[in-house]
């Protein structure tokens, strides 16, 4: 048998996993170089334009080292903390990772968050430094801290350029010699773990799979555990990195099988796929199934609604496609009065949101307008004992007892210069507790903050302050005690619920005020008059006015017949009072590139 080394690339963003794995995929032959083109695996078109790995990425390689064959299994994955379920699944897949460290930059906040991952994964680790063709006065530093990380001795770690391809051969060599190839689970019974999914129109539901055990053919049927369904294999294959088919897939290899399944909720990441004797009762499935993975909690909720309201169902559609391939999306169906069917959804933060929509438009042709990003908060009303939750910024009650919001433990690892700028970070963002501890010429900052401070534009800002070196990974924790109101925008008397959200008490009338005044720029005028104002518990804290168009009802009348003019400019005047009556909901007007503008960050 081939030997098999399954292994996967870890680093902070930007740090070159995607670079260097072009190389790999070039030194093995398995991209020839004429299709060679940067960041090779990364496949999706929004990927590739953002410079950012959103999606894990399978791909086989073939490499001989003394004589001897092997296959390499290698999956790429995302740096952003708001990926890091997309990590946290690939290292259930493999044995191995390097950890790849920029050698300008040395050691980043997502650094440390990955390597703990791989570890806690049992995986071996590889560590190198990464872009030595640039100039670095860091390079002495990364490669002794990252030795430190990793409990290794200086000279192991790898020194290399992903762009040069200078020591990408020794590091083919050493996970070659370092990953432990498969262990051997001896269970006769074909097993694998779906890890990613996506949907082909052909193929139909295509799950990408780590195989622990057994084989299985092209002309097999096969059944999935969690969702108790059978299906006849209609292809399967491996990553070349386009989708190569084969005979069978066997034991510790990575690869797909395409399941002519349509329905998306057929299949759940994380399940197991067995082989399905027609004499195996169903009973006898479960027991078989792998552990898979914990179900990601969404933390960050919006609604979406098509700008186009008969494409809701469209929507909807997309929306479990796009599920199969990121099963940390969430939904169910929602209502606005301006915007009609929608649909309410959770993600795992707010750069996993904002991908999110651009997927929906790129890959699915639909514009969508959204809702202001909220987190969920825990309430505790006066007339009830009862804690309620609130994910929808409309449901949040005038009045409570007591409010909790989720908050993130943040680690921000900066150089020492910047400690100053970003302690300057703390009240704007009210943050809490926070910690300092040196690492090298960098300090290492952990701290708490409101989940909702994370998501507004922390990172932005956080990156500002340190001239771009100071990085951040974060991961969601406890419920903490709020002072938090509902900030409510009426249009003609109106509540537009869309636009309600859920902001710091300190900072409701100051944002009330902002949001009266960006929608007197933006909203169209009417035949009536329109008021304009923010709510806040009952009260009104800002206050703005529309004028309402003004029409030229006497231009037709030559010469100064002035009592004519006054008689048309009072029926006028009558009108407009009617209606002002009359600016019922169904005459306001929130065109939806005004919902668009005012919930832009
Ligand atoms: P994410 O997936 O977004 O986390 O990024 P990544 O880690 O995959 O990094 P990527 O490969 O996209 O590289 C980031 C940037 O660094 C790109 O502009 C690359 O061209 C550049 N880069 C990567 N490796 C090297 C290297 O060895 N030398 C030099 N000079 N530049 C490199």
């Amino acid at each position: 048998m081939k030997d098999i080394r399954n292994f996967c690339i870890i680093a902070h963003v930007d740090h070159g996993k995607s670079t260097l794995a072009d190389r790999l995929l070039e030194n093995t032959g398995t991209v020839e170089k004429r299709r060679m083109k940067a960041q090779y695996l990364d496949q999706l078109e929004l990927e590739r334009e953002r410079g950012i790995t959103i999606k894990m990425a399978p791909v086989r390689m073939q490499y001989k080292l003394d004589d001897k064959e092997y296959t390499l299994n290698l999956i790429d994955t995302p740096g952003h903390s708001d990926f890091s379920y997309e990590v946290s699944r690939a290292l259930e897949a493999v044995d191995g990772a390097i950890l790849l460290v920029d050698s300008t930059q040395g050691i980043q906040a997502q650094t440390l968050a990955t390597f703990y991952s791989a570890k806690a994964a049992g995986l071996k680790i590889i560590g190198a430094v990464n872009k030595i063709d640039l100039p670095s006065s860091m390079l002495e530093e990364s490669i002794k801290s990252t030795a430190e990380l990793i409990g290794v001795e200086e000279k192991d770690i790898l020194k290399i350029s992903g762009k040069t391809g200078q020591g990408v051969e020794d590091l083919l060599k050493e996970i070659i010699k370092q990953v432990p190839a498969p262990k051997e689970d001896g269970s006769p019974i074909f097993k694998a773990l779906v890890f990613d999914s996506f949907y082909h129109e052909h193929k139909g539901i295509v799950a990408n799979v780590r195989v622990f055990s057994g084989e299985l053919t092209d002309t097999s049927s096969a059944h999935l555990v969690a969702t108790n369904t059978n299906f006849k294999v209609k292809e399967l294959g491996h990553f070349s990195p386009e989708l190569k088919t084969d005979k069978k897939i066997e034991n510790n290899q990575i690869g797909y099988i395409a399941t002519g399944l349509k329905d998306p909720d057929s299949l759940k990441i994380g399940d197991t796929v067995i082989s399905s004797p027609a004499s195996h009762p169903i009973s006898d499935y479960k027991q078989h199934a792998l552990p898979g993975y914990k179900d990601p909690q969404p933390v960050v909720f919006v609604s979406f609604y098509p700008e186009d309201n008969d494409e809701y169902d469209d929507l909807k559609k997309a929306f479990s496609k796009l599920r199969l391939n990121d099963s940390a999306i969430k939904f169910e169906p929602d209502f606005n009065e301006f915007l009609g069917r929608g649909l309410k959804t959770g993600f795992l933060g707010r750069l996993h949101f904002e991908i999110t929509a651009e997927r929906l438009e790129r890959e699915f042709n639909i514009k969508t307008v959204h809702s202001f990003p909220s987190v969920s908060y825990k309430i505790k009303l006066r007339d009830n004992d009862d804690w309620i939750e609130v994910t929808n910024p409309k449901d949040f009650p005038m009045d409570y007892l007591e409010a909790m919001e989720p908050t993130a433990k943040i680690k921000i690892l900066s150089p020492a210069i910047y400690l100053g700028s970003v302690m300057g970070l703390q009240e704007v963002f009210r943050i809490k507790n926070m910690v300092t501890e040196s690492i090298g010429n960098a300090v290492l900052i952990t701290a708490s903050i409101p989940l909702s401070e994370l998501i507004r534009d922390f990172d932005d800002q956080l990156k500002s302050v340190s001239a771009g070196f100071a990085s951040l990974s974060y991961e969601v924790a406890d419920y903490e005690k709020a002072k938090v109101a509902k900030l409510g925008i009426l249009v003609a008397g109106h509540d537009v619920s869309g636009l309600t959200r859920i902001v710091h008490k300190e900072d409701v009338e100051r944002e009330g005020r902002k949001s009266v005044e960006k929608l007197k720029n933006l909203l169209p005028k009417q035949q009536f008059a329109q008021s304009l104002q923010a709510t806040s518990n009952g009260k009104i804290i800002a206050r703005e006015n529309i004028p309402a168009m003004k029409k030229d009802v006497t231009g037709h009348l030559y010469g100064g017949d002035r009592t004519r003019k006054m008689k048309l400019w009072k029926k006028q005047k009558r009108g407009k009072e009617k209606l002002k009556g009359l600016a019922s909901k169904s005459k306001i007007n929130v065109p939806a590139n005004v919902f668009r503008e005012l919930l832009k960050k």
